[in-house]
């Protein structure tokens, strides 16, 4: 293998925040256009400054308040695939959040994901990028918000919208307080996903699978503390979606090469690989590929397996799939 054709491979993300794939450049550049104040939230180089993940929260919700139409939201998805194509990626599920999109308004949620989904389209055409929406909950704004979050999900499920999950502060109350929003979520026919197992340990990934019957977990790492955990999620055939850069840049571990993901996949878990929030983390999907390339040797072969992987565990439909499957065989080929 060489480091290129690996990092060059066609890729499926399944971890992605869309404002948190909004470049540093495009926030500023939509402050300066609307004249609103977002404080002090770039550091000298022109990049997002946090200095850790709370204050990454804060950081992110800040940059959000420039994002006030769809038109705006219509740019930024312009702007995140374009980048995601860059990087070869083909197909990528972005989480999405009503409240960020008309105050969880079922109306103007519909605006919004009207203006995501013409953008979506265009990328398609242009970059030969396919997008897929999970609608995302913020765990830290209460069990409340989230209902009215899973309702506007619930409304908008189809083919495009094709997920529910939880995103936000791990640590702020307790997953199964928002077992009624999985709850409408899965009878609207919606598939399942929470963050844990990131800022909590095993038990919040025990509580993911079990208080919300998700079928994938964003990050979900920390199971590696727990042996038994990893084995009841190998056999179980829960996925994880796991981010590696995001985890070394928010100081969850210190380097790659002593992240638990090879780990994790030698002990026959599913994983698949995406960047989180890319910009905020100085990481794109070939830095993540030559990043594991180059602490644990996964090659060409690894890399083509872990794609087709991936879009197994893709929320989107057969159809959606089969072609992707094809458009995979082809590049591998
Ligand atoms: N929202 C955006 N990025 C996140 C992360 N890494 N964990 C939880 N919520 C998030
Ligand atoms: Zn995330």
């Amino acid at each position: 293998m060489t480091y290129l054709s690996a990092t060059n491979s066609a890729k499926i993300e399944l971890h992605l925040h869309l404002e948190g794939g909004a470049p540093p450049a495009f926030i500023r550049g939509l402050a300066q256009e609307k004249q609103v104040d977002i404080g002090g939230i770039f550091d000298t180089h022109g990049n997002y400054k946090y200095t850790d993940f709370w204050d990454f929260l804060r950081v992110y919700e800040a940059a959000t308040q420039v994002l006030q139409t769809p038109q705006d939201f219509h740019r930024l998805t312009l702007a995140v695939l374009e980048e995601s194509a860059k990087s070869g990626v083909i197909y990528t599920e972005a989480f999405l959040s009503p409240d960020f999109c008309g105050g969880r308004d079922v109306g103007a949620w519909r605006e919004y994901l009207h203006a995501i989904r013409e953008a979506a389209d265009i990328a398609e055409k242009i970059m030969g990028i396919t997008l897929r929406g999970i609608v995302t909950p913020i765990r830290h704004f209460g069990p409340d918000k989230a209902r009215e979050t899973a309702i506007c999900a619930a409304e908008t499920a189809g083919d495009w919208i094709v997920g529910l999950g939880i995103g936000g502060d791990e640590k702020s109350g307790h997953l199964s307080d928002f077992a009624w929003s999985f709850d409408c979520a899965r009878e609207a026919g919606l598939r399942l996903t929470a963050h844990a197992g990131e800022w909590g340990g095993p038990d919040s990934v025990r509580s993911a699978i079990q208080d919300l019957k998700v079928e994938r977990i964003g990050h979900g790492v920390r199971a590696i503390e727990d042996l038994a955990l990893v084995d009841e999620i190998a056999e179980k055939g829960v996925v994880l979606e796991v981010c590696p850069g995001s985890n070394v840049a928010l100081g969850l571990y210190p380097s790659i090469r002593k992240h638990p993901i090879n780990e994790l996949y030698k002990r026959g878990v599913r994983i698949t690989v995406s960047t989180d929030d890319p910009p905020f983390f100085h990481t794109t999907m070939q830095k993540e590929y030559a990043a594991l390339h180059d602490a644990f040797d996964w090659d060409e072969a690894f890399f083509d397996q872990l794609a087709k992987a991936s879009l197994d565990a893709a929320f989107c439909d057969a159809d959606t799939k089969a072609r992707l499957h094809k458009t995979l065989e082809q590049a591998h080929a």
